[in-house]
């Protein structure tokens, strides 16, 4: 049986301050059992999110890192300073940092190997344009993005990564996709995964759907088989999320 895994991608929002006074009003009804809880917050508002988060069950992440150990790469943030500030998880080829940061396959395939390498717990996402989806092929296009992310990935690194699948049409638009959409791509990335590596790798591996999920709707998106919670990001940073962790 896997444990749902509920995550807030708070995006760029929340500066330390703000970050706060968010989880001072969200922590103690998202500190629970039955699912494991994520805040991913910006690089900046780690520590101070660590240190909120002290005494919870709540786990923290960040949204980027880049995969070289350190060094000449102005900007950018290391694994180890991510870890050493208190987080555990990654998020690595958002739509948008692949879209507006230009980030490739072979970059995500080079981050999703740093991350199990340094230690971080990496939330790999994947997902089609509108375009796709009115095409139809969109199919085939996530099977491209798992098998080139998870390329030199051993079986026990792939249980141990999260797939998040988030329509781009989905995402910050109110439209979600149906839960039977979502459904559908989530075992059919499974079926990829299984294609991969074998059953117990796909039994195991947790898929969440992310895009436009809210509080109306979590529940029947997450009481999907294949489903094993969400992605969430507007309503992330507001205390409708305490009713999307709370969604049974
Ligand atoms: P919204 O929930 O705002 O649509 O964002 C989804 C998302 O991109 C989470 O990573």
């Amino acid at each position: 049986m896997r444990k749902k895994i509920i995550a807030g991608n708070w995006k760029m929002n929340m500066t330390p301050t703000e970050t706060k006074e968010l989880i001072s009003k969200l922590k103690d009804k998202c500190n629970i059992d039955e699912v494991d809880v994520l805040f991913v917050v910006p690089a900046i508002d780690v520590t101070t999110a660590a240190e909120c988060l002290k005494g919870t069950k709540i786990k923290l992440g960040t949204q980027n890192f880049y995969y070289e150990e350190k060094g000449a790469y102005t900007g950018e943030t290391s694994a180890k300073m991510i870890l050493d500030a208190g987080a555990t998880y990654v998020i690595i080829g958002h739509s948008e940092r692949r879209g507006i940061f230009k980030e490739d396959d072979e970059m995500i395939n080079k981050k999703l190997i740093a991350a199990h390498k340094f230690g971080l717990k990496p939330i790999l996402c994947c997902g089609e344009s509108l375009e796709l989806r009115e095409k139809g092929t969109y199919k085939l296009f996530i099977e491209g993005q798992i098998r080139s992310a998870f390329d030199g990935i051993s079986k026990d690194q792939a249980i141990d990564t999260v797939i998040a699948y988030e329509p781009i049409w989905a995402i910050g638009t109110g439209k979600t996709a149906t839960s039977e959409e979502a459904e559908e791509v989530c075992k059919f990335i499974r079926e990829t995964i299984k294609n991969l590596y074998d059953v117990e790798t796909s039994d195991k591996v947790r898929i969440q759907y992310g895009g436009s999920v809210n509080a109306g709707n979590a529940k029947e998106l997450f009481g999907k088989e294949d489903i094993d919670g969400g992605l969430v990001g507007g309503a992330s940073l507001k205390e409708e999320f305490i009713n999307i962790v709370n969604y049974k």
